[in-house]
């Protein structure tokens, strides 16, 4: 299993308060590829995706990252290896406190020596999201999808090889989608591993996803 890329293999999550919510899922996710998922509300997308970013850990089955079983490593070495990952929470996730930039920066917090680089980095990504002009705003004082793409922001900073983006355009106009899609061209044409769970038709209909799967009932199907 060399495979670049994350993978399920027979993963499998039940709720902490009994019932299989996800039910011995197989699925590759290849570097250089966006893959989509869609599923109703509640059907696990979201708990999909922090298995796959190592946040939660299976009931069983194994995540694999480029060859390694991620999921069955230590907490620390997993957490090593999470500095690969950059992800859109649903509900976003960013701190009030500090600004829009200070929250993009936050993924290099813990690598003091690349702040030199990314600080630019983090600078053009708010532009290019349309939010250049509130770098030192706090999330607070932005509407949703400003607070949305700067949560997208703050998953591209430092070209991550893994991008989990679980509903991304939700809180968008249509106006902004294609620069969304854009951005996550470019992540996959750079050879990332692209993976969206969502149920907007503005991106279901997007040239971009060359897999397309639907989660129902536990399992994951793969789209024609
Ligand atoms: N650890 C957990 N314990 C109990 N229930 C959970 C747990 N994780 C998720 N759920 C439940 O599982 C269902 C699926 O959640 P979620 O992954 O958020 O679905 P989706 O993103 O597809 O809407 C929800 O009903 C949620 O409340
Ligand atoms: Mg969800």
């Amino acid at each position: 299993m060399n495979a670049a890329g994350l993978a399920c293999r027979a993963l499998t999550f039940e709720r902490s308060t009994g019932g299989r919510l996800l039910d011995g899922i197989e699925a590759a996710f290849p570097c250089g590829r966006a893959c989509l998922i869609t599923g109703a509300t509640g059907a696990g997308k979201s708990t999909l995706l922090h298995l796959l970013a190592g946040l939660l850990g299976p009931t069983s089955g194994e995540v694999w990252a480029d060859g390694q079983p991620v999921s069955r490593w230590s907490a620390p070495h997993r957490e090593r290896w999470r500095q690969m990952v950059g992800i859109v929470f649903q509900h976003l996730h960013l701190l009030n406190d500090v600004t829009l930039l200070e929250n993009v920066l936050l993924p290099c917090v813990p690598r003091p020596e690349r702040w030199p680089a990314v600080l630019g980095e983090a600078r053009q990504l708010l532009e290019r999201l349309g939010l250049g002009a509130l770098e030192e705003v706090t999330p607070a004082r932005l509407s949703g999808g400003e607070r949305q793409r700067a949560a997208l922001a703050r998953a591209l900073i430092g070209q991550p090889r893994f991008l989990l983006l679980d509903e991304p355009s939700a809180f968008q106009d249509d106006g902004r989608i294609e620069g969304v899609l854009g951005l996550l061209e470019e992540a996959t044409g750079q050879g990332g591993c692209v993976v969206v769970c969502s149920h907007d038709p503005r991106l279901a209909a997007a040239d971009l996803f060359q897999s397309r799967y639907r989660l129902a009932h536990g399992r994951l199907e793969r789209c024609p």
